[in-house]
């Protein structure tokens, strides 16, 4: 857990339920309402008819997502303009009329979606999720609900309007982020205990989402989160889910309103979930969700790539955030390393799109992939030449890339840089590839792509009690 998580949430415990609002009003252990927030958020409750009413569907609706493996997730709001990520308000104590006034300085540029969707493009994501509304409140959509939203503020203008227009200029699905919890509203936090505010603050909320879900036309995802402070019946979640799929059919739904949904959403590490259950890793490229300008902790390219593949290895997505600055402009490290990944991903991404969950896991120092009869290893750490090769004849001839446990026979292998075919031996327990360059041939991974004669399965585990042992250091 990094030191933003563990804040954020010894911050929510300390403070119950009660958020900003309950704070303001200065009574907030007062409320009662001392429970953990649900911030993994991962379903609590069996399946509901409406989830098994879209479960029926889910497949079909679902089959371009499985395929699309990678999405950019953009965190912009008001919060961008202090450059102190989106949880600023809360854990600095801002006051409301204080913060308010950033949404009258808000005011980015008109090309910076169009610069998100392209600088996707580029990065080979294929779909974006864009935070509508984060915790803040602030509606980045024109509404009648409120006037703290973009339109009747500082932009003058719909954001996510802008937005859509733009992911579909460049062909990327479009998912809308949407915060349940909401720090502006009145009745935000008091809705836990009083009645009255809960209905209110519920319908303001559907409200919400049927405006985002009506005024934009298709929409491809809808990425909840947040539920604090209310169960998913407070929520009167299946009625809302049941809206939703009514205004959009095809939609796609997480489970962060605290249904089951359609995937499950690991935050800020990777764990596939069991077969047959979607999911998608969101994670940040440096430590922060939305803009923070001291936050130099950035991933490596590599990482990033790696991080895709293991992904891709168990079947799942990588939803990967930037945090653009209050103009909107992306940070250039963010785009260096979107850059570079999307340049991997033009030669190498038949090792990521249409993979399918796989039974192989990786050498310390490759993860691998499956495509229907293909094995993609995705060497990270490149063996390189060492002096053993000299004289241990299994590393001859001159550098070998070798895994043990491969079940299948190889019948063919090539490197995806440049296609060049790769040559190999293989018995019963290794395949070792020979004849590849000392260095490593791509950068950051270089992928060998092994043709086999059936799906790929890769133990070295299973093989491990047949291998035949020697007796070094042992009295016989
Ligand atoms: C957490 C954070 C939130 C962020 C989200 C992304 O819920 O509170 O700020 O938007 O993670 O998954």
């Amino acid at each position: 857990m990094n030191w933003t998580e563990s804040t954020r949430r010894s911050f929510l415990k300390r403070f119950g339920a009660a958020g900003a609002l309950a704070m303001a009003a200065a009574n907030a252990e007062g409320l009662g309402l001392a429970q953990e927030p649900q911030r993994s958020a991962e379903p609590k409750t069996p399946p509901t008819p409406a989830d098994l009413k879209q479960a029926a569907t889910r497949e079909q609706r679902m089959q371009w997502w499985h395929d699309a493996k990678f999405g950019m997730f953009i965190h912009f709001g008001t919060y961008s303009l202090i450059g102190r990520q989106e949880w600023a308000r809360e854990m600095e104590g801002t006051p409301t009329l204080q913060y308010e006034l950033l949404a009258k300085h808000f005011n980015p540029k008109r090309t910076a979606a169009r610069e998100w969707a392209r600088l996707a493009k580029r990065a080979g994501q294929k779909y974006m999720v864009f935070t509508t509304k984060h915790h803040e409140g602030f509606c980045n959509f024109g509404t009648k609900l409120t006037d703290y939203n973009a339109v009747q503020q500082g932009p003058g203008r719909d954001l996510v309007a802008e937005y859509v227009e733009a992911a579909r200029a460049e062909g990327m699905r479009v998912g809308f982020y949407y915060s349940l919890m909401d720090w502006h509203h009145p009745d935000g936090a008091t809705c836990k205990t009083d009645e009255a505010a809960r209905k209110r603050f519920v319908e303001y909320t559907h409200g919400l989402i049927r405006e985002i879900l009506t005024n934009y036309g298709k929409v491809d995802i809808l990425w909840y989160d947040m539920s604090w402070p209310l169960t998913p019946e407070e929520w009167e979640a299946e009625k809302m889910n049941a809206m939703v799929f009514d205004l959009q059919p095809e939609i796609i739904v997480n489970n962060r309103n605290r249904l089951e949904g359609d995937f499950t959403t690991p935050e800020q590490r990777i764990q596939a979930s069991e077969a047959g259950r979607a999911w998608e890793s969101c994670m940040t490229l440096n430590n922060s969700w939305g803009y923070c300008q001291g936050d130099d902790d950035w991933k490596t390219p590599k990482t990033i790539a790696n991080n895709l593949a293991i992904c891709a290895r168990g079947g799942g997505n990588y939803l990967l955030n930037i945090g653009p600055m209050a103009d909107g402009s992306v940070p250039p490290q963010s785009v260096a390393i979107l850059d570079k990944v999307g340049e991997w991903l033009q030669t190498n991404g038949k090792a990521i799109y249409g993979t399918q969950r796989a039974k192989a896991g990786g050498t310390g120092n490759a993860t691998f992939t499956t495509s229907g009869n293909n094995l993609y290893i995705c060497q990270y750490a490149w063996p390189g030449r060492t002096e053993a090769a000299e004289w241990l004849t299994f590393y001859q001839p001159q550098v070998v890339l070798s895994i043990g446990g491969l079940k299948n026979k190889a019948l063919s292998a090539r490197l995806l840089k440049t296609g060049q075919k790769v040559e190999f031996v293989q018995d019963q327990f290794t395949l070792r590839l020979t004849g590849l360059p000392s260095d490593p041939p791509d950068d950051p991974i270089s992928v060998i792509e092994v043709e086999c004669d059936g799906v790929p399965e890769v133990s070295d585990s299973d093989m491990r009690p047949l291998w035949p042992r020697g007796k070094v250091g042992m009295s016989v």
